[in-house]
């Protein structure tokens, strides 16, 4: 069912036209802002609010007790020259955008890696609709590693994908900071959440790409994201069998088939990488 959501959001991803502004002025409710923007010797200038002229603004901008209304797109403009311009946000509690858990009451942002060659995926529980620029940044020399935009529903399990990271393959140890800056979809409201954890914290293969049983034998492959050769990218494989009277046995095997005694009604395999004691993916199932 999640799968549908999910489906769903791709779907309104790709519809997201929004550009998340650059050039934020961050500020709290209530906040006072002046600006003061000069033109040319003798030349009259104006101010704008999202490309509405405020009337008798002159060179100064003055915004009293910021308020939602008051957020957006501030420019300063010479008759058709564009002098100057900012985006002011109102800075909101995380609980605006993220569902938060636990007694710290901090937002609940689960992400995990299905390989080390850049791909990475994280979800949480959306509260109201918004648009959230995502990075990934190595933590010690803020290096960009790859981000997203994306424009996400509210009240749901939501999920993202940053592709193309620039991972280091054996630098899996690697601190990393994601930070996931939302703004409102009234483009008023604004929220950034840091989130730091090492690659290999996170990282969780895929579930084995096939399971098959001909009789005696028992066969499968490392899910089709993991990275290859597996002699450097080891995999160490979890293996349930159940026979039709319902006893089981349990393996644990580096290899990718095993010739058994008897024939099987039910199985199950999953994954992880022993290098690391990653997560163990999901179960991959077979049955007669
Ligand atoms: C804000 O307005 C300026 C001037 O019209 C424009 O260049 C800029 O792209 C706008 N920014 C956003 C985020 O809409
Ligand atoms: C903003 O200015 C008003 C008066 O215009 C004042 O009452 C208020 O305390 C100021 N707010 C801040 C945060 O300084
Ligand atoms: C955010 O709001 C929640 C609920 O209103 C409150 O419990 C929490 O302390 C607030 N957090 C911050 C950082 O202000
Ligand atoms: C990561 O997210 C994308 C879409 O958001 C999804 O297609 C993909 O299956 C996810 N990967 C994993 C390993 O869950
Ligand atoms: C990743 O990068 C490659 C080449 O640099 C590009 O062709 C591809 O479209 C990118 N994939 C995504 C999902 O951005
Ligand atoms: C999040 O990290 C970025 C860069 O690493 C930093 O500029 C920003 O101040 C941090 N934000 C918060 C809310 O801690
Ligand atoms: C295992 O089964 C899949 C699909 O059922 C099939 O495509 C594949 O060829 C089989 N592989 C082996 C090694 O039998
Ligand atoms: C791997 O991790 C699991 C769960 O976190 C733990 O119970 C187990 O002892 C670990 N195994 C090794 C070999 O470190």
């Amino acid at each position: 069912m999640l799968l549908g959501k999910w489906v769903a959001l791709v779907a309104v991803v790709m519809e997201a036209t929004a550009a998340f502004p650059s050039s934020l002025l961050i500020k709290n409710e209530d906040a006072n802002i002046t600006r003061n923007c000069f033109g040319s010797p003798g030349e009259q200038v104006e101010w704008k609010q999202n490309g509405q002229t405020l009337e008798d603004s002159g060179g100064e901008l003055v915004i009293n007790n910021l308020d939602i209304p008051y957020a957006g797109n501030y420019s300063c403009w010479a008759g058709p020259r564009l002098l100057h311009s900012f985006y002011v946000v109102m800075w909101l509690n995380h609980s605006y955008f993220f569902k938060a858990e636990g007694t710290k009451k901090e937002p609940a942002i689960t992400c995990w890696a299905p390989s080390y060659s850049g791909t990475l995926n994280c979800s949480w529980k959306s509260q109201n609709p918004a648009t959230f620029l995502v990075h990934l940044k190595h933590r010690d020399t803020e290096a960009e590693l790859c981000s997203t935009e994306v424009v996400l529903p509210g009240n749901r399990m939501v999920q993202i994908q940053l592709n193309n990271c620039s991972f280091c393959s054996y630098a899996e140890e690697m601190p990393v900071i994601l930070v996931l800056k939302g703004l409102s979809e009234d483009g008023g409201g604004y929220n950034e959440v840091n989130k730091t954890f090492l690659l290999w914290d996170v990282v969780k293969p895929d579930a084995p790409a096939y399971l098959n049983i001909t009789g005696r034998k028992v066969s499968w492959a490392p899910p089709a994201s993991w990275d290859l050769p597996t002699t450097y990218f080891p995999l160490q494989y979890s293996l349930r069998l159940e026979s039709a009277s319902g006893s089981q046995e349990n393996f644990l095997l580096d290899e990718k088939e095993l010739i058994t005694e008897q024939n099987w009604y039910k199985a199950q395999i999953r994954c992880q990488d022993p290098l690391i004691n990653s997560s163990w993916s999901s179960w991959q199932e077979w049955k007669k």
